[in-house]
Formats: structure tokens, sequence, C-alpha cells
């Protein structure tokens, strides 16, 4: 999961989308406080303004009650005022909000400037023990003189708690759009990954072989073009696959047909042995599939069968079509027809396999056969098998020289030469194949070749 397309792009877009968040964050906050300041300073400078014409006519009146009162009752209509007074010309307080001030001769141009307007009205940032806050500053004029100053002081937690709530809003709202993000995030991913996943699992379909059908594309960009690129390159190897099974399937049947003649042309040259290669074959396979052999090793050990005598091709019919005993030479020279039969299967590749069946089909239990005198599991086990089927079919075959034995009799003789000349679990293997079934089931080569 963790290292899939989508979870990474999960990830980046979100850790994207969280770093923009918090720098839109800082960003909107920062310019929500100035316009905040900006407001209440404004709400201020009216106050102080509109204080500053009254205070005149109360100035020049000597209406030192009338100034009190405005300096009370404009502090008391504004919760954005933390205070507010009036000074003369010589910086004494003559009004004031904190009524312990009056009389205070105050310090002028305390604070750094802030803004300065046309009016002469004055912004100045100035220190508290509580922190920063403004104080705002308009001349009391009355016929082009100046009579005295109304300040007015800004609320610095009405200021600090606006802020607050604002941060708040755009803290929620920032939520909200991060969670709505992450969900498009999630859905984008998907939809966007959605053709990679599906590309991925046809490869992974079209490597074990079972992609059949054409993924579907969703978009004409490079994605689309891969996927149909895949598509016509999966149809291509399914064309070829197809093609080449029908060839296999072709091969396998030219290959069937040269072993069906050479075979026959094996068995054809002697009249008494036609059909011989067939019916060791097939005895082969009832002791095959008796001793549970699977269905490829049935195959083989059948093609085994079919060739245990083609070395005989090199055997000269003088010898071979000898109606009388042979003597010692001939008796040699017949006997060369395993190594001869390896020797020609040797030459050809696919057929290399079965050379050690061909090869030790006359090897005796006890070690008294031929060619290498092997004995008991060193003689493979197809060439073990073979030699009880090649007996059992010449012994019930009628000769030049005897007559054939019954099938019974066979199976006595079998039995006596089991643990001499047959492997004894073999010989019995058979005996029970012929007693439960008699004749064997048809394998799909024999069923040509006979
Ligand atoms: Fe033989």
């Amino acid at each position: 999961m963790f290292r899939t397309i989508r979870f990474k792009l999960t990830v980046f877009v979100f850790l994207l989308l969280i770093f923009t968040t918090f720098v839109s964050f800082l960003a909107t906050v920062k310019i929500s406080n100035r316009v905040i300041l900006n407001e209440i300073i404004k709400r201020a400078e009216s106050l102080c303004k509109s204080s500053a014409a009254g205070a005149a006519y109360s100035l020049i009146s000597g209406d030192a009650l009338g100034i009190d009162h405005l300096v009370f009752k404009g502090k008391e209509s504004n919760r954005d005022v933390e205070y507010m007074a009036v000074i003369d010309t010589k910086m004494s307080v003559m009004a004031h909000s904190d009524i312990r001030k009056r009389g205070e001769i105050l310090k002028g141009n305390e604070g750094n400037l802030f803004k300065k307007n046309g009016d002469g009205t004055i912004v100045r940032e100035i220190s508290l023990s509580s922190g920063k806050s403004f104080e705002v500053s308009t001349p009391i004029v009355f016929k082009n003189k100046v009579l005295g100053t109304v300040i007015v002081g800004v609320n610095q937690s009405v200021l600090l708690e606006a802020q607050r709530l604002a941060r708040h809003r755009i803290l929620v709202i920032l939520t909200v759009i991060l969670f709505v993000g992450l969900i498009g995030i999630l859905g984008l991913s998907l939809f966007i990954t959605r053709p990679i996943r599906e590309l991925s699992a046809g490869v992974a379909d079209l490597k074990e072989g079972k992609r059949t059908r054409p993924l579907k594309v969703y978009s004409k960009d490079e994605l689309g073009k891969l996927t149909e690129s895949f598509n016509e390159m999966s149809a291509l190897i399914t064309n070829q696959k197809r093609d080449l099974s029908r060839y296999t399937q072709e091969l396998e049947e030219a290959y069937t047909s040269i072993l069906r003649i050479l075979a026959t042309a094996i068995d054809a040259r002697d009249s008494y042995t036609l059909g011989h290669s067939a019916r060791v074959a097939l005895h082969s396979l009832m002791i095959g599939q008796e001793i549970g052999l699977k269905e490829n090793e049935l195959e083989e050990l059948e093609i085994a069968s079919l060739f245990h005598d083609v070395g005989k091709l090199k055997t000269p019919d003088a010898i071979l079509f000898k109606n009388r005993s042979l003597n010692s030479m001939e008796y040699d020279e017949m006997r060369h027809h395993p190594e001869d039969g390896a020797e020609i299967l040797n030459k050809v590749k696919p057929l290399q396999k079965y050379v050690e069946p061909v090869k030790h089909h006359h090897e005796y239990y006890n070690g008294k056969g031929y060619p290498d005198g092997l004995n008991g599991d060193d003689i493979p086990l197809y060439a073990a098998i073979i030699s009880i089927a090649d007996t059992y079919d010449a012994m019930t075959s009628t000769r030049p020289y005897r007559k054939a034995l019954s099938k019974e009799e066979a199976c006595r003789e079998l039995e006596k030469g089991a643990g001499k000349q047959f492997h004894p679990e073999l010989v019995k293997a058979f005996l029970r194949a012929v007693k439960d079934r008699g004749q064997p089931s048809f394998h799909p080569y024999l069923a040509k070749v006979i």
C-alpha cells in the first residue's frame, strides 16, 4: 500500500495542501488584523473629530462641565475607546475619562507616529503595560486658533478580541477547506491512478497468460496512449501465442507421425515381429499405469517402448532373419542393437531422453544382462518395464523356431524370472494389471500407432 503511486500522490498533494493552507492562514490573518485595526482607528478618529468640534464651543464659553460631559459621553458611547481626554495648549489635562488624571501635564509626542491626516489628526502607536495600543489626537480649532486637543486611546482588549475572533473564523474556514481538499485529493488520486492500476494488473495478467480482453482507455493523454499501446501489444502477444500453439500442435502431430513411421519401419523388417513395438508399448503402459506413473511419464514410457528396438535397423538381415540358431559372432552382433539404438537416438536432441531406456532394455535384474551388466535399481525404470513387456510379447508371439506360449504360460515364465531377469515388483505390477484389467486403456499416441 505504502509503495503505490496512489499513496505517494495522496501524501504529496496533501502535504502541499497543508503547506498552502498554512501560508494562506498566515497571510489572511495578517490582512484581517490590518483591516480590523484600520476600522477601529477609523472609528476612534471619527469620535475624536466630532468631539473636537463640540469641545471648541465649550472651551470658548468656559463650560468645564460641558467638556467633562463630552469626554464621559464619548468614552461610554464607544466600547473601542480605552480612555478619552481634552488637554489645553499647555498639555494640561482639562477633562479625562479617568478623573484622577485631571490637572496632569502630559508629555507631548509620545509613541511612534502611525498616521497623520490633513486636518491635523494624528495616530500614534503607544506602549502600555498590557502591550501596544494606539492613541488618536485631534486639535480643537476655532477661527484658525488652536484651543486644545482631544485625545482618544484605543481599547486594546477590543482590538485583540476582534483579531482573535477573526483568526478563529479563518481557522475554521481553512480547516473545512483542508478537509474538503483531502476528500478531493483522495478522489482525484483514485481517478488518476485507476488507469495505472488497471495497466499494472493487465501486465501481471499478461505475464501469467490470463489477459484476453483489452483495457478500457479513460483519456487521450499519455496514459491513454500507453493503455492503447498495451492493448495492441497484448493482442499481438495473444495472436502469437495462438499461432505458436497451432504450430506446436502441428509439430507434435508431425512428430507423432514420424514416430509411427519409425516404429512401423522397425517392426516391418521382420514379418514375425510386425506390431511388436506397439504391443510392447501397450504392455509397458499397463505396468506404468499400475505403478502410478504420471501422464507425462506414461507418454515418455510409451515412446521409449516404441523405440526400444530401433537399433535393429543396423542389424544385418542375415542375422535378423536367420531361422537357425546364431553363432557366437552373430549373437554378439545381435546383442549390439541396444547400443546401436542409443547411438541413433543420441543424434537427435529431443529423442535423447529415450537413450537410457533403449540402451538398457536387455539388462537383467541380477546383473547378467547386457550391454553394461547393470543390476537391481541401477537399471533405469523405463528399461526395466520395457524388458518385461518385450519378453512377454516375444513369448506370446509365434516365431520361426517355436510356437507362441499362452498368456498364462507367459505370465508363469515372468514369475519365474522375477528377481533374476526382471524386477520383481514390476513383474507383480504387470501380473496384477493383466489379472485386473486384461487389456490396458489406450493412450493417444498408441491409438494412432497401432
Ligand atoms: Fe530388444
